[in-house]
């Protein structure tokens, strides 16, 4: 037996008992005739203490960093405790040890606070797997993964695996491909999604499916988007949207009891996307705290209906208030007496070429209860008072301005908004907030290619009340400009997300499951007859043999987990990530392959 128990587990409770540990040497430490060891596992870290009569057995056998260790010896009290770690009341005076192998110096040091940068430490990332931080990601990893499998489980639900090697369907992110060795000239795909085979899965009858599968997408990275990722995904027959927000509620909810310890115990918040990007500005809002939008014009296009401000900054000559086609407020709370300096530095901000905007007005509530702005030439002191009274602001508040076209106006207010909450600590990490966005749009508009593109996927059902505005319009777009005006800018998806503290955390939908409508969508998507099927004739053919209405979700699992961990970035939970070129640095992949396997597959490689 190479250990009787591991580095963690040892405590007063063993003093005077003969034990064997073994595990990687993390300091050593030499007082004269004397030497303390740190040794680690997994589980811990407990002090090894080698009396005057090993001291020639060290000498000769001399211990470095990371070297692994197996010591045999007596379980005692320790005169100097440290009682930050569990196995700090102990140590383990050693009898005998053996080195069973040396290591090379590490290039970083393995502690919680390591020398090593990134790039080194995914260079040589079996050793940063080795530190605290990185495996306490990973050990809530799974207890996120148990957790959720337990919950299918118990409430019905069958893992069934589906294939990684796929035929390519592009749509939304590119896909990456598989050259094929026996079919020359061809390609498998490496699934974005099961979608289609779930949906397969219930045309077959499994009515309650799920699987915790890789999933491939060639798109650009971010802190949280790899290349590839792992998704809960989860397909349910004989659904309304009602049953999956419910089911899937209650499972998050599950996790964060089971992982954080949390009981969530309110009903998870709604909200429309129209009502998300009117008061946030954002699909994902982060409705840990307020702040929300004050629309003083927009285009009455994009919102119909809502009550126009604009009369409130209209009637004098401020030409950037005139001219923008949407100028947005927030109020932001005590910030009223903000230098100079520091309202420079916002409109700096703002400038930046990710935001995008020109520049930023402002409006200070003094306590007093008066009035200052940038823009004082131009508005009375009675006006910024319902400028400021309609944004919500209070005396002590700060209204911060943004003007311009648009999209990026309100994309740009939005980033400003979730600033200031970072700034003011309005975001707090151990706060976690839940929200469901309903109602995406069915469609969104591809305007270089002047065609409809299907805002989640093509299988994504319309609402119901609005299925005959879909099959009796055309999808063709005569003007361009005017395409909001086309009755499928207007159409609603039976889709939802799931978002977690302004994450996107998981998203789905109610499929479509009649075969002509299913048609119908990938007309209005710019497929014609061949092309459908060449591409969806299984998924076609399959709803002719008796689809049940189904709906899905699939959440995003290395997402949840960096947001239950607290942590901005996907890689961290993930044990042997990719970097922000989707490059394996410790692999060194992608790389070349040589010329003989370029030959079977009958590949020439044509570079620029
Ligand atoms: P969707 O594309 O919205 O839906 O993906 C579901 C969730 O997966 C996560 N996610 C990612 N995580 C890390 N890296 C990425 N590149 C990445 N892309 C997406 C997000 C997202 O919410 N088949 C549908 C689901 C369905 O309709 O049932 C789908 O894949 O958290």
């Amino acid at each position: 037996m190479f250990r009787t128990h591991t580095c963690g587990e040892l405590t007063t409770a063993h003093n005077g008992k003969i034990v064997t540990l073994a595990g990687w040497v993390q300091t050593v430490r030499k007082f004269g005739s004397i030497t303390f060891v740190d040794l680690r596992d997994r589980y811990g870290i407990t002090q090894l203490f080698f009396g005057e009569a090993l001291n020639n057995d060290l000498d000769a056998n001399p211990l470095g960093r990371e070297f692994v260790l197996q010591a045999t010896g007596l379980v005692r009290e320790r005169s100097n405790k440290n009682l930050n770690i569990p196995t700090g009341e102990i140590e383990l005076e050693v009898q005998t040890f053996t080195i069973l192998n040396k290591s090379a110096v590490p290039p970083f040091t393995i502690q919680d606070d390591t020398d090593g940068g990134d790039d080194l430490r995914m260079k040589y990332r079996y050793l940063d797997l080795r530190r605290n931080a990185v495996r306490k990601n990973l050990e809530l990893r799974y207890a996120v993964n148990r957790s959720a499998r337990n919950f299918l489980h118990q409430n019905g639900f069958m893992d069934i695996e589906t294939p990684f090697l796929i035929k390519s369907t592009p749509e939304g992110a590119r896909d990456f491909v598989v050259p094929s060795r026996m079919n020359p000239g061809q390609f498998y795909a490496l699934p974005q999604s099961p979608q289609t085979f779930k949906q397969l899965l219930m045309v077959s009858g499994y009515d309650r499916y799920y699987q915790v599968v890789k999933c491939f997408r060639d798109e650009d990275l971010r802190a949280d988007r790899q290349p590839e990722f792992t998704q809960i995904d989860c397909e349910m027959a004989f659904v309304e949207q009602e049953d999956i927000l419910n089911m899937f509620e209650g499972m998050i909810k599950t996790i964060i009891k089971d992982v954080k310890g949390i009981d969530y115990d309110e009903k998870v918040e709604r909200m429309t996307w129209e009502e998300a990007m009117w008061q946030y500005g954002n699909d994902k809002p982060d409705i840990r705290f307020g702040m929300k939008l004050c629309n003083l014009k927009y285009p009455a296009h994009t919102f119909p209906g809502r009550a126009s401000l604009e009369s409130l900054i209209s009637g004098v000559d401020f030409k950037v208030f005139e001219e923008a086609e949407t100028v947005i407020a927030i109020a932001v709370p005590g910030c009223s007496e903000y230098t100079r300096k520091q309202t420079d530095e916002l409109t700096e901000w703002v400038k930046r070429p990710q935001i995008g905007m020109k520049g930023l007005v402002f409006i200070k509530c003094n306590a007093d209860g008066t009035y200052k702005s940038s823009v004082d030439k131009f508005y009375s002191e009675e006006k910024l008072k319902a400028i400021a009274d309609a944004a919500g602001a209070v005396a002590g508040d700060l209204v911060l301005i943004l003007a311009g076209a648009e999209e990026r106006t309100r994309k740009a207010t939005s980033e400003l908004r979730l600033e200031m909450g970072e700034r003011l600590g309005l975001r707090k990490k151990e706060e976690l907030k839940l929200l469901w966005v309903l109602d995406f749009p069915l469609f969104e508009y591809a305007e270089e290619e002047n065609r409809w593109v299907a805002r989640h996927h093509p299988f994504t059902s319309p609402k119901p009340s609005q299925i005959t505005e879909m099959i009796n319009n055309s999808p063709v777009i005569d003007n361009p400009a005017e395409y909001l005006k086309h009755p499928y800018a207007s159409i609603k998806a039976n889709a939802y997300d799931m978002v977690l503290n302004g994450n996107e955390i998981g998203g789905g939908s109610i499929r479509i499951y009649q075969k002509e409508l299913q048609q119908k969508m990938f007309e209005a998507l710019g497929m014609d007859a061949e092309e459908q099927q060449h591409k969806f004739g299984f998924l076609l053919g399959a709803f002719e043999y008796g689809a049940p209405p189904h709906g899905g979700i699939a959440f995003g699992f290395d997402r949840l987990c960096s947001i239950l961990g607290g942590s901005e970035s996907i890689r961290d939970f993930i044990a042997f990530p990719k970097n922000n070129s989707g490059r394996d640095v410790m692999l060194d992949a992608p790389s070349a392959i040589d010329a003989k396997q370029l030959q079977e597959l009958q590949i020439q490689l044509n570079l620029k």
